[in-house]
Order: structure tokens, then sequence, then C-alpha cells
């Protein structure tokens, strides 16, 4: 594990831009894993503006991303499609049918769970980008979820519920309860793994992450066995290592 400290958010959307187009530049026809939150914004901003000025081209690239909620359709400005639309995919040359998000509303979310890991198991990521949930999540695998497992529909605890109201007006009764995830053991599947955290309320997560056991009560322990992951995290997410 490698573990990078920088001073700021800015720092650390540079840091994961650069790491991301470093992938492109190597491997323009590479799967990325990607990921929604507000950690990865800046590194999304960045990696528009390069494509812009013609600096990197997605237009062979095909992405996966980790996690959807269960209930919103795809044009919801709340759902993670959308926020990959509005944050990413509209702004590069991506081919939006190589662009890959687990549905929401399937009418089976069973048979979307299958379709989706098939997906994951056919489409090797050059590199699985993650943010960190308060209570160590990663994807939308809660604690107690098992470090093995596979896409499936959770239940979200209430530490994420309250976590993820600022995305929606702050009103905690307004997030979806379940959602649709990657699995861990999916996400361990990825050749390499960026990590990215920011702000103090991540430092607890970020010091389980690294230095806690490895346990599924932090499911970003198990990058601990990885073989080729990568941190970034600013000081104030760093403060408790
Ligand atoms: C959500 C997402 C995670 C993300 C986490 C942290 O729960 N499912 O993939 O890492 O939030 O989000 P943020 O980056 O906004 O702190």
């Amino acid at each position: 594990m490698k573990i990078t400290v920088v001073q700021n958010y800015a720092e650390l959307s540079a840091g994961a831009a650069e790491y991301i187009a470093a992938v492109v530049a190597d491997r323009p026809n590479a799967t990325l894993g990607l990921a929604t939150g507000n950690s990865p914004l800046g590194c999304y901003k960045l990696l528009c503006e390069y494509c812009a000025r013609g600096d990197i081209s997605f237009a062979h690239v095909t992405t996966l991303n980790l996690d959807e909620y269960v209930g919103l359709t795809a044009d919801n400005a709340d759902s993670y499609a959308y926020f990959m639309r509005k944050n990413l995919f509209d702004n590069i040359d991506i081919d939006p049918r190589n662009t890959h998000i687990p549905n929401g509303v399937a009418p089976s979310l069973q048979q979307e769970c299958a379709r989706y890991a098939r997906l994951v198991g056919a489409l090797p990521r050059a590199v699985q980008l993650l943010g960190i949930g308060v209570n160590g999540h990663i994807g939308f695998n809660e604690p107690g979820t098992p470090l093995n497992s596979v896409t499936h529909a959770v239940q979200l605890s209430y530490d994420t519920i309250c976590a993820n109201a600022a995305h929606f007006g702050g009103s905690a009764t307004r997030v979806p309860t379940r959602a649709i995830t990657m699995g861990i053991g999916e996400i361990m599947s990825a050749e390499r793994i960026l990590l990215i955290a920011s702000g103090s309320a991540k430092a607890q997560a970020v010091k389980d992450a690294v230095r806690g056991d490895i346990s599924p009560l932090c499911p970003a322990s198990v990058l601990q066995t990885h073989a080729d992951c990568t941190f970034i995290v600013d000081e104030q997410a760093a403060s408790l290592l």
C-alpha cells in the first residue's frame, strides 16, 4: 500500500487526475473503474480539462461504475448515472455505450446484479478509483460485508444515509435506503486501486483502513492486501495516521 499525503483537495484532485491520465495514455483502450461522491469531483473536472485540451482521449476507454441507488432512474438528478454524465461523460470524448453503471430501476435486482457481475468479470479494470465512507465502506459495501462479495443489492446503513443526505438537500428521509454495489471481491480484482480521501471526517476511516485489522468491520482495510494500491489523502484525512 502506498500512501501519499498532500496538502489539500486541489492537490489530491491533481494527483488522482494525473494517475488516471497516465493509465489512459499508456493503455488507450483501458477499462476504468469509477466512483461517485465529492472525492472524485475535482479529479473528474481536471480530466475533462485535459480532454478538452487534447492532452488525453477517452474514445477507446470503457468505464464501470461502482454503484447506484435503487429506485432512481438514470435521468433522476440524484442518481449516480446522472452524476457521471454531468461531471465526466458529457464533457469527454467517451462513447456513452462504453460507460456502465448498475441499473437501479431494473425489474429484478437479482438479475441486474448477476448481469453487472458478468460485466465486471468480462472487463478487467486497469484501475479502480475509490472514495471511502465515514464508516470505512467502499462502493456501498457497508461494514459487515464479506470481503469476497460480488455485485449485490444492499440496505444502506444509517451512517451512510446521514453522510449522503447533503446530496439530497440535507434531508436523510430523501436518501434511498437501498443500492446496488460492486462487491469487495470484485473491487479487489482490479489491477490497480487508487483511493482518495479528503477532510477530517474521513480521518478515522483512513486510519482504520491503513493501520487497522483486516476485517469486514472496515471494508477498506482489505485494500492492505492488494498488490498495487495507492491512497492519496489530504492532511486532514491523514491526521490520525
Ligand atoms: C458514497 C459512495 C461511495 C463514496 C462515498 C464517499 O456512499 N457510494 O462510493 O466513496 O459515498 O463519498 P464522498 O466522496 O462524497 O465523501
